[in-house]
């Protein structure tokens, strides 16, 4: 009952607090696939549908599949609207993040939403993480439960990147936010990245640390992505000069968490986070520079679970390989 009655209250609340933060990015319209992506790899797993703005991707025994953006970006506002593939989905990883591995093999940035597929009955997981510079070895992940079934409905996912700030967002609720401090130096993504979308076999890491595999038996695994969202300032792709003018990157720069979505946040974050890399204390002795410690989130995160120590294997730089699912 309990819970019912705050699953309730965080619904109001942020019902509450959508429409204020519906100001700055309710104008941006959705891009047909055609014009702001292409596909990377997986053939036929990637599917267009209706009016070209539905796209699904799936992972069965041949194949993962994904796209990325045509232009590259140095900062703004990127979401898609995604479902995730119902039903059992151990070690499915469905991944929707911005990287520029490609260009800058030993330095890159990246910012990930990774959504964990689980054995039936328990939930999908959603995990954030930023990279700056190449710093693969300073992981900054978190994770987190959702206060929904993410198999059943499509939710919104929104990054938004500015030379201030880093945002992450549910359904409009920031999630998480990582204000650049001059002691991150270069771990503070910096260089312009297309935005991807993948899903993936991540049998050796997703569930429970690889204690469950994908079982092809229920494939295919589809998810599917509406309403994309593309809204940054594209970069020349061979001499990374931006088109931006100042009043835009103003703008982006000007975002900020209002008080409303603020208190939303941390009733988000008091109950969802599962893990922080900030309160890790084995894995970091010493804190990075940019964390700061709520004593109720850190309550909930050391209550939450056992899995804290067991997810940590990396996996990185592998997702959009082409190829078969085992990579
Ligand atoms: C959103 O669109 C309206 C109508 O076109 C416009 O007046 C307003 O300035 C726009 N808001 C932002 C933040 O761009
Ligand atoms: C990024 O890393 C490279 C190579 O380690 C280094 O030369 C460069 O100064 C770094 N850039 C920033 C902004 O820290």
């Amino acid at each position: 009952m309990a819970l019912i009655i705050s699953s309730l209250l965080l619904y109001l609340l942020f019902s509450t607090t959508v429409s204020c933060t519906g100001v700055f990015f309710e104008n941006y319209t959705s891009l047909p696939f055609d014009e702001g992506y292409t596909q990377l790899f997986g053939d036929n797993n990637l599917m267009l549908l209706r009016d070209g703005k539905t796209v699904h991707i799936s992972l069965d025994e041949k194949s993962g599949a994904g796209f990325a953006s045509q232009d590259l970006y140095l900062h703004g506002f990127f979401s898609a609207s995604i479902k995730l593939p119902s039903d059992y989905a151990a070690g499915v990883v469905v991944a929707f993040y911005m990287s520029n591995g490609d260009v800058f093999e030993k330095t890159h940035d990246e910012l990930d939403f990774e959504f964990l597929g689980n054995i039936r009955g328990r939930e999908w997981r959603v995990q954030t993480n930023i990279y700056g510079n190449g710093s693969t070895g300073v992981g900054r992940e978190e994770r987190y439960s959702l206060w929904f079934d993410p198999t059943e409905d499509f939710h919104r996912y929104s990054i938004l990147w500015s030379h201030q700030r880093i945002i992450f967002y549910i359904d409009n609720i920031p999630i998480r936010e990582m204000v650049r401090t001059p002691a991150m130096g270069g771990d503070f993504p910096s260089k312009p990245m297309s935005l991807y979308a993948t899903i993936w076999d991540g049998s050796n890491w997703a569930t429970l640390g690889g204690r469950y595999k994908v079982n092809y038996k229920y494939a295919p695994f589809v998810s599917e992505f509406s309403d994309l969202v593309l809204h940054g300032c594209a970069v020349d792709p061979t001499n990374h000069l931006s088109t931006c003018n100042n009043q835009e990157s103003d703008r982006y720069n000007s975002v900020t968490i209002s008080y409303q979505q603020r208190l939303a946040m941390n009733d988000f974050r008091k109950k969802y986070v599962t893990y922080s890399y900030c309160y890790d204390r084995e894995r970091y002795p010493t804190r990075t520079p940019e964390c700061s410690v709520d004593l109720r989130e850190a309550k909930h995160v050391y209550r939450s679970s056992g899995e804290r120590f067991m997810d940590r294997r990396r996996h990185h730089g592998k997702r959009h390989g082409r190829g078969s699912g085992g990579e």
